[in-house]
């Protein structure tokens, strides 16, 4: 209706209106719903008014916007649901629909729940004439993605805007939520593993998938969308960083967990590093608004909610995927890498062959910590190690801060006695190189989340101090 309105206007109001709503950071359909809705609040007509301007005139300014794109995959009946749920924590939600999700869920049942009509086409030109791409793509706090396709991440990944939403989701500034779904080959393929490694690389968050079973098949796998609720949860995350938050607008990459360093296809070096601080720290940095990536060696943990998350199994793909995620301000360091790997990995099992054990090569794996620190163009502000010592700690954690350049050390007492490997708790010293200078700070004994918001509060007071 507001098109037509619109459309149809002379020339020179048309162009007053533009301005007008250029000015006002809306589209020239909103400026005019809000126009009319202004003179029908100035003129005292006796109107009856309809039973659903009562629920529009109590509903309370929405908190956030989010654009929800739709893809062609069989989850997309959930998102129905999910508009729903998102409006419920009184969100206002725009839809874009891709050709394919158009034949598992029409737009009109979308638009329906959203409260507004449906974006569907990059060529049509009502839309682009009263909102645009461009608009689409930052009139909103968030664009979530779900169900999030392996053809849509593909694109996305490659820089392709060949239908509205890849051309919005390429122009935008905004966060993305992708929430993938697929078949678990589809989401196992290389091609896919590759593509979503590089979206997160780029600073996009995911929530699942999940595992399970499929709803178009009895296979089962990892592979399910994220339950509606669970993408709110991650919504959620993502936009109240953006408010009060100390590291809103920082970018934090974190290590987390152990590596495995193959010695044949079955066998690999490992350690009892179970990611439990590197995660919390995660957690923590997007909690106070961080744009987070996470490299994380195999752990069974969760990929934290609203955070960037980049699974990797040896030390060398560890430090590929730290490398790709800077430019940061903050690199934390947390996790156990694997000091050596196998020269030559068995292709094939090795066997017992009645000729004694192996004789395994080690060669040694790359310094993370250090090549970071050394990093001219690309070293982030603030590069923090952490020591994980069975003796000596603090002594060797100072040796170590040096060695490797960085600018704090967070050293642990990782002998049996401790119990910080793998337990819930860890006692820690803080080692700040502070010019010439040393200073170690003792923190009691606390749950890994409390040494990670003690954590997160001293980086931000440090990045403030000196921004
Ligand atoms: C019945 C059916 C179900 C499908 N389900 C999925 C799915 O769950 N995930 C997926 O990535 N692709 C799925 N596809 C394939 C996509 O629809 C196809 O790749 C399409 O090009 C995606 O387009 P879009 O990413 O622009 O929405 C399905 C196809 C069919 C016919």
């Amino acid at each position: 209706m507001g098109s037509l309105t619109v459309r149809n206007l002379p020339e020179d109001v048309k162009q007053r209106l533009r301005m007008r709503a250029a000015a006002n950071g809306r589209s020239m359909e909103e400026e005019v719903r809000l126009l009319l809705a202004e003179g029908a609040a100035e003129t005292p007509a006796p109107v009856k008014k309809p039973a659903a301007a009562k629920g529009a005139e109590q509903a309370a300014p929405a908190t956030h916007r989010v654009l929800l794109i739709i893809a062609g995959g069989i989850a997309a009946y959930k998102s129905l649901d999910l508009i729903r749920r998102l409006r419920e924590r009184g969100m206002a939600v725009r839809v874009v629909m891709t050709k394919a999700a158009q034949e598992f869920v029409t737009p009109l049942s979308a638009g329906a729940l959203a409260g507004e009509r449906v974006f569907t086409d990059l060529f049509d030109p009502a839309s682009e004439f009263d909102v645009g791409h461009i608009r689409l793509a930052r009139n909103n706090d968030l664009i979530v993605v779900a169900p999030a396709t392996a053809d849509l991440m593909a694109r996305m990944a490659n820089g392709h805007a060949d239908d509205l939403a890849t051309a919005v989701l390429l122009a935008t500034d905004k966060p993305i939520l992708l929430a993938p779904a697929m078949n678990p080959r589809m989401w196992g393929n290389r091609a896919t593993q590759r593509n979503i490694a590089r979206l997160v690389a780029d600073g996009v968050a995911t929530v699942g998938p999940n595992s399970g079973e499929m709803a178009e098949s009895h296979e089962a796998g990892t592979g399910r969308m994220a339950e509606p609720l669970e993408i709110v949860a991650a919504a959620e995350a993502l936009l109240t960083r953006t408010h009060d938050k100390p590291l809103a607008g920082r970018r934090i990459v974190i290590t987390s967990g152990p590596t495995h360093e193959p010695i044949d296809p079955v066998r690999y070096i490992a350690n009892r590093s179970s990611g439990k601080q590197g995660h919390a720290i995660a957690r923590a940095a997007a909690a106070a608004g961080a744009r987070v990536t996470l490299v994380s060696g195999p752990v069974e943990l969760p990929d934290p909610p609203g955070v960037a998350t980049v699974h990797v199994e040896t030390a060398r793909e560890m430090l590929a995927a730290v490398e790709r995620a800077l430019p940061a301000d903050v690199g934390i360091f947390a996790a156990a890498v694997a000091d050596w790997s196998v020269a030559q990995a068995g292709a094939q099992k090795l066997k017992k062959d009645g000729g004694g054990p192996p004789q395994l090569a080690l060669v040694e794996n790359p310094d993370i910590l250090a090549t970071i620190a050394k990093l001219k163009a690309k070293r982030p502000r603030l590069v923090i190690g952490f020591a994980a010592e069975t003796e000596k700690v603090i002594e060797h954690a100072k040796a170590k801060l040096k060695r490797k350049g960085s600018d704090w050390i967070v050293a642990n007492d990782v002998s049996a006695a401790g119990g910080a490997m793998g337990g819930d708790n860890n006692a820690v010293h803080l080692i700040i190189a502070n010019g010439g200078e040393v200073n170690v700070e003792s923190w009691p004994t606390q749950s890994k989340d409390g040494v990670a918001k003690a954590l997160v509060a001293r980086i931000a007071a440090a990045l403030k101090a000196a921004p």
